[in-house]
């Protein structure tokens, strides 16, 4: 699935993920600044936060408790956000737009 990550400097990075990968890891993979992913993908850090194009939002699946309870310690919260390293990738998930916030601290 191709995957659209758009950087605070106003960037757009096309990356092709794998499906059964996450999000984070499609990031992670081709030096994309902005997502630290300190954990590595345990849903235990909340540094691989991104925002999700608010026309995604209801398309992926929703957040489950513990991402929930991490990005409670993400900065700068909003309603469209996800931990990245949540977002497994399908097929369905081609096109997908997100925003990588300028700092995970
Ligand atoms: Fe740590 Fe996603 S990489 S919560």
């Amino acid at each position: 699935a191709l995957i659209s990550f758009v950087l605070a400097d106003g960037s757009q990075h096309d990356i092709e993920a794998a499906e059964g990968t996450s999000v984070m890891e499609a990031a992670v993979a081709h030096n994309l600044p902005g997502i630290d992913a300190d954990c590595g993908g345990a849903c235990a850090c909340a540094t691989c936060h991104v925002y999700v194009a608010s026309d995604w939002v209801e398309r992926l699946p929703p957040r489950a408790e513990q991402e929930e309870k991490m990005l409670e310690f993400a900065i700068g919260t909003r309603k469209n956000s996800r931990l990245s390293c949540q977002l497994c990738v399908s097929a369905e998930f081609n096109g997908l737009q997100v925003e990588v916030p300028e700092s995970q601290y």
